[in-house]
């Protein structure tokens, strides 16, 4: 018998020489397809156990309480007492508490006066899958020359990137193994299991999905039923969760990961609490989809979208109570224009006021009621600020 340990080192050995092979094939000839095989059997080969996906949080320095309550603890084991229940999650404490989702700070300093988030007692509380993540270097909103080209940035916790899987090529039938954070994103992840192949991969986390779900990606077409066989009903196709072409959808429903082109990854409605409506779909053509800007645009039909909307809703209602929590996420302090120097912005200079000038971007532009979308685009059938007139 194998241990987990001894696997995922055979699989690394597997991969490193598929790699090497890989390389080798390609200094010969700039031959692709190639090296997709070469790579495709290593990682069919060694499908992943649900134990190495598992990840402990390690405590670095136990805690003064935390070591109180273990010697507690095993006295009371040590006696042969009944060990006490913790009921969980706590709902309230000295320094938060928690109503409806959200959790509450309360005003014990003047940094968790106003803090609130969605609460997160659903999540992991590990870290994420080692090999579907890799480490984000930050760049300080600095190009390759070191000049700063994107202002606010830098700073902030090291974060890893979790690598989301918005192609949910793979059809067949996938159970939710747990629910994870993202520091990329304001939604949520849910690790899936491709239940024939052992295949993990992270999704965004549809409005209502829980951990043991099983979801389904139809991207390839609707399978036909076998002889005899009844087709799939409907209620179990268009699932929350689900993923499918656009002519597959029923009108009227709602999605998220919407592609905008056919086999393309999927770019819209991604972040927490955003869906679109699906106004218009056919056997080929044009779809019409109604995005969260009440902006109506065509997509392909054959573009692909998740049932449901994205989840972590409450997101919106955040506060992060102080400038420290922000700088914590990477974002550096935004100045008013009419606080800088003359030198620095249009509207410097001068005492308390931009001296009747008409407001400006520090580019220059004139930056208040303009149509920022100019051109009338072809795949716009409302455009945002048309639909918002109305
Ligand atoms: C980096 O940004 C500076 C300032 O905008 C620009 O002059 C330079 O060409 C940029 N370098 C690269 C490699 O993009
Ligand atoms: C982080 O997420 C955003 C979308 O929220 C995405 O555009 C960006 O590429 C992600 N960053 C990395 C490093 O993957």
């Amino acid at each position: 018998m194998i241990s987990p340990r001894g696997l995922l080192g055979t699989a690394r050995l597997s991969l490193g020489l598929a790699a090497a092979a890989a390389a080798g094939a390609h200094a010969r000839a700039p031959a692709a397809p190639a090296v997709a095989a070469a790579m495709a059997p290593a990682r069919l080969a060694q499908p992943l156990l649900l134990t190495q996906v598992r990840h402990k949080t390690f405590r670095k320095t136990p805690t003064k309480a935390y070591k109180k309550r273990k010697a507690w603890i095993e006295s009371l084991k040590a006696k042969g007492e009944p060990l006490p229940q913790q009921e969980y999650p706590v709902l309230e404490n000295k320094f938060w508490k928690v109503v409806g989702n959200m959790k509450i700070y309360k005003s014990v300093s003047p940094g968790s006066t106003n803090r609130r988030h969605a609460t997160r007692f659903h999540l992991h509380k590990g870290s994420a899958v080692w090999r579907l993540s890799v480490g984000k270097r930050s760049t300080g909103g600095r190009n390759r020359t070191g000049r700063i080209t994107v202002r606010h940035r830098g700073g902030g916790h090291k974060k890893r990137i979790r690598n989301v899987d918005f192609m949910r090529t793979v059809p067949g039938p996938c159970e939710v193994v747990r629910l994870e954070y993202d520091p990329n994103r304001s939604g949520e992840l849910c690790l899936l299991r491709h239940l024939p192949t052992n295949e993990f991969s992270y999704i965004i986390r549809p409005q209502g999905v829980n951990t043991g779900d099983i979801l389904n990606s139809y991207r390839s077409g609707i399978p036909e039923p076998a002889e005899g066989q009844q087709p799939i009903p409907r209620s179990q196709l268009v699932k929350v969760g689900n993923c499918m072409m656009l002519k597959d959808i029923p009108v009227g429903t709602q999605i998220h990961c919407i592609g905008l082109h056919p086999g393309g990854r999927a770019q819209l409605c991604r972040s927490a609490g955003t869906s679109g409506q699906l106004l218009f779909t056919d056997n080929e053509g044009m779809a019409q989809v109604r995005l969260s800007s009440s902006e109506v645009r065509l997509i392909p039909v054959e573009a692909c979208a998740t049932i449901g909307a994205v989840g972590n809703e409450l997101h919106m209602h955040r506060n992060w109570g102080k400038a420290g929590a922000r700088r914590r996420k990477g974002w550096r302090p935004v100045v008013r224009g009419i606080a800088m120097s003359a030198h620095a912005h249009p509207h410097g200079g001068g005492s308390k006021s931009k001296g009747n000038k008409a407001p400006r971007s520090i580019w220059g532009w004139k930056t208040k009621g303009w149509k920022t979308v100019r051109r009338k685009r072809w795949f716009l059938v409302t455009p945002k600020w048309s639909a918002k007139n109305k």
